[in-house]
């Protein structure tokens, strides 16, 4: 049984890593500040402390957290995630993003805790090319987003390095799917959400951005992990980092290393929901690579972590 403290766990990812963290013997204290977390997302035994990582008492707090409560780790989930969003207000990206990564470290470390898993993002890699992407491929983000994620990897590696902690960053890929309607992706503009949606006739046609990528059936090539998957990719990094005598896992993909094309997504939600999908082929939308596929052999050697649930789970 260890303790943690889970930043953004309010939130659609972070509650599913509660989830399993609890399922696994584990548990957690939440920080979140409920700008887009919910509380309705979290048990009624879990503590949840309400303070925005910028806020000027972040240490104070985590320092009297930790005196009442001795915490084994920080899960570090809280940030701003979208792309679109980080090109138009890059400041408020590298703030939040940056900032608050150096903010939850510095707190972290002052009230003694020793161990941190950051979780970081397929958007790292920029375009990846035709070949599954490795950890040691070269990160060249295209996005404000993919920066911040990047630079704040490498705040927790050097700080890591520096001040002996552990430490882990997964490299989350495309993340769909839900545990339940509860914990469920509320955001409207990631692909699956908005398959589902239409699915139930109360959203839009889904626009196809282009099916003239050089792709075999034109559309875009994602890797997409079911949410429960990645959320035991937590749990086996959090008892990777408890575990002493072996060396700190350092960054790891968390994907399946299966392609799956846009409107693969949209036959799988038909078949599963048996429902038809209202679609049509739109532009292009600027800055998408046309393939983005993990390597995901490190994460299994390292961790023993491989996922088991495929698209057809996600879309249920
Ligand atoms: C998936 C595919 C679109 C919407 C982004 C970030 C990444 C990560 C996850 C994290 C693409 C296509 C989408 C639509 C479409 N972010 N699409 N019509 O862009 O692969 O990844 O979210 O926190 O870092 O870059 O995800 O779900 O937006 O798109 O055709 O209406 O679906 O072109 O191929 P993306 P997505």
């Amino acid at each position: 049984m260890s303790t943690w403290l889970l930043t953004g766990g309010a939130g659609y990812i972070g509650a599913h890593v509660l989830r399993a963290l609890r399922e696994a013997g584990h548990d957690a204290v939440v920080l979140d500040d409920l700008s887009t977390g919910l509380t309705e997302r979290l048990p009624d035994d879990v503590e949840l402390v309400r303070t925005g990582l910028l806020d000027p008492d972040l240490p104070a707090v985590l320092t009297g957290l930790t005196a009442r409560r001795p915490l084994d780790g920080v899960v570090h989930l809280a940030a701003k995630k979208s792309v679109p969003e980080s090109v138009a207000k890059p400041l408020y990206y590298y703030e939040h993003n940056v900032g608050g990564t150096v903010a939850v470290l510095r707190a972290a470390s002052a009230a003694g805790i020793g161990r941190v898993l950051y979780s970081s993002s397929a958007a790292v890699y920029g375009e990846t090319g035709s070949e599954p992407v490795a950890e040691e491929f070269p990160t060249l983000p295209t996005s404000p987003y993919g920066e911040t994620k990047l630079a704040g990897e490498w705040a927790v590696r050097r700080h890591a390095e520096a001040d002996g902690l552990r430490w882990a960053a997964l490299r989350y890929f495309n993340v769909a799917g839900t545990a339940s309607a509860q914990l469920a992706d509320r955001g409207a503009t990631n692909l699956l959400p908005l398959v589902m949606r239409a699915a139930s006739g109360d959203g839009d046609p889904v626009g196809v951005f282009g099916d003239d990528w050089p792709t075999p059936d034109g559309t875009c090539l994602r890797d997409y992990v079911h949410v429960e998957d990645l959320a035991e990719a937590h749990v086996a990094a959090v008892e990777a980092l408890l575990d002493d005598t072996v060396s700190s896992p350092g960054a790891l993909n968390v994907g399946r290393n299966e392609p799956t094309s846009v409107l693969e997504v949209i036959e799988a939600v038909q078949r599963v929901q048996g429902r038809p999908v209202p679609y049509r082929i739109a532009p292009r939308r600027p800055g998408d690579p046309a393939r983005v596929v993990a390597d995901a052999s490190r994460i299994a050697k390292v961790l023993g972590w491989r996922a088991s649930r495929g698209v057809d789970r996600m879309v249920m």
